[in-house]
């Protein structure tokens, strides 16, 4: 297919460029021999020559297969390809368990002044005292949002404060001469959280939930022993539901001598409300892009910041940020014996951190409890709005998510996955689907805080349609999306055996 041949499906031709998106040829398939996006200057004439600057035995003998295109084309190609992203930016995105909420563009401005963002990684700290007080001062913030006495922002991910926070967890016991193997985890868990115990060197330990959704107290202690390191908890828990009973957990795990780690990852829905440190946790992470609005970063470049209470903070990787007041000035204090080493070089992803403080700062502490409001009230506006189509997995009120079951919908021959990627051609990136595990043919929709009631409700009209054409005609959800390049993809084999080379025949 080449540029000219063929208008844009369904888009004026003007607009089209000529391309139609489905056929969107690769860039090899634009290359013409001798075009380029590019042009240098004319090596001086009396300067050196290319052998002296290149010697031969380091010149490649071969050219690169590389496409050669001109600016334009090479533009348009990449934007295209970025057209072809779902983005909070394009629309509502509710992917429980994920916040995938839209992030204000005030925080890219401060993270893009140039103070913090050319700032060289190895200034010293007296030279850096701009990104090292914001460092503080967002430190503090979330010390006190959360209810912990000190923090490391070397996290790059909610996992790897997982992580983090698991080796802490380890340090503490080793240090009390008392080695503990097990972390107690609930059937609703998030997948990072096993993933995380074993990266750890713990074995993952079970606790089922109740008929209300929530950790059967019984069968806690029934799995709680001597061995047992920690219970992980995300409150509220990835059914979307508060942790009623947190005090009794927190006093039977530290019961045994085990620590209660707190995963942040739904923290938007009680942040400025309630503080994790007060219902008993001792270590906490928070996924920034959650409840501070930064962007995702996919599990690599983002920040996941570890909390923990004052018995632990000899713990935290080194160096701790501190406020020297002898000199009036913060600085990184390396010297830490009982460390448990680095996790990310750097002061962490400290864009992220920017970005994140601008997000607090420009809402307070007023705005923040309206983020927590907010996320609870647009999830139980929805759940409510789609209730008679999709049956909710627990009867309860939700807190800033929730689940349904598409069981129903099986007498017509539809799973969840088809209402799934029938919401694509409607408009609406998908929720998360058969998450948690404990629900059958589970939807976990998150309409996340940033949402208007108007994209609330063309979401629920959306999935109330689906409902109704599943019975009157389930084929069209079969065979959705119909608008997307790509209908269908097996998603295993695209997940395991990625490979997005292009070879030369
Ligand atoms: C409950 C829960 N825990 C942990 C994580 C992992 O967080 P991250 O994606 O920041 O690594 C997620 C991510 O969605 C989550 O939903």
């Amino acid at each position: 297919m080449t540029q000219e041949a063929t208008p844009a499906a369904g888009l004026p031709l003007e607009r089209s460029g000529g391309v139609r998106d489905a056929d969107l040829p690769l860039i090899f398939e634009l290359s013409r021999p001798g075009r380029r996006a590019w042009s240098l200057p004319e090596p001086e004439r009396d300067g050196p020559g290319i052998d002296e600057l290149i010697p031969p035995e380091h010149r490649r003998r071969t050219p690169p297969r590389l496409p050669e295109v001109s600016e334009r084309d090479l533009v348009r190609h990449h934007t295209r390809l970025s057209q072809r992203n779902w983005a909070v930016d394009v629309g509502a995105y509710p992917l429980g368990s994920c916040t995938m909420k839209y992030n204000p563009k005030v925080a890219e401005q401060a993270a893009a002044l140039p103070g913090f963002a050319r700032l060289h990684p190895m200034a010293p700290d007296e030279l850096a005292q701009g990104i090292l007080s914001l460092l503080g001062m967002l430190q503090e913030a979330l010390c006190e949002a959360t209810g912990m006495a000190a923090l490391t922002f070397q996290p790059a991910a909610g996992a790897q404060g997982e992580l983090t926070g698991l080796l802490i967890m380890r340090a503490f016991h080793r240090a009390r001469g008392d080695e503990r193997s097990v972390v107690v985890i609930p059937d609703s868990a998030h997948g990072t959280n096993p993933a995380s115990v074993t990266l750890a060197g713990y074995e993952a330990r079970e606790v089922r939930s109740d008929e209300r959704g929530l950790v059967d107290l019984d069968a806690l202690r029934d799995v709680l022993d001597r061995d047992v390191a920690g219970l992980m908890l995300t409150n509220p828990n990835t059914l979307g539901l508060f942790e009623r009973d947190i005090e009794a957990i927190a006093d039977a795990v530290h019961g045994v001598g085990g620590l209660l780690y707190y995963d942040g990852a739904n923290f938007n829905s009680i942040v400025g409300i309630a503080r994790p440190g007060d219902m008993g946790f001792d270590i906490v992470h928070l996924n920034l892009h959650k409840t501070f609005a930064t962007p995702h970063g996919g599990g690599g470049p983002g920040s996941g910041p570890l909390a923990v209470t004052a018995q632990l903070q000899r713990f935290l990787p080194a160096p701790v940020l501190v406020y020297d007041d002898e000199r009036g000035s913060w600085r990184w204090d390396h010297d830490r014996p009982d460390a448990i080493g680095r996790i990310h070089s750097f002061f962490g992803n400290s864009g992220i951190n920017v970005r994140a403080y601008a997000y607090l700062r420009s809402l307070g502490p007023e705005g923040l409890r309206r983020v927590a409001e907010r996320a609870v009230l647009n999830a139980n506006y929805l759940r409510v709005r789609v209730g008679d189509a999709f049956e909710t997995a627990y009867p309860d009120g939700c807190m800033h998510e929730f689940v349904v079951t598409a069981k129903r919908l099986r007498r017509h021959g539809v799973r969840a996955h088809d209402v799934a990627k029938r919401l694509i051609d409607l408009g609406y990136h998908p929720p998360t689907v058969y998450f948690p595990l404990v629900v059958e043919e589970a939807l976990m929709i998150e309409p996340t805080e940033t949402e208007s009631k108007e994209t609330v409700d063309g979401l629920a009209d959306a999935l109330n349609l689906i409902a109704e054409e599943a019975a009157r005609d389930p084929d069209r959800l079969l065979q959705a999306p119909v608008t997307t390049p790509v209908s269908r993809p097996d998603e295993a084999r695209a997940a395991r055996n990625l490979d997005v080379r292009w070879t030369p025949d």
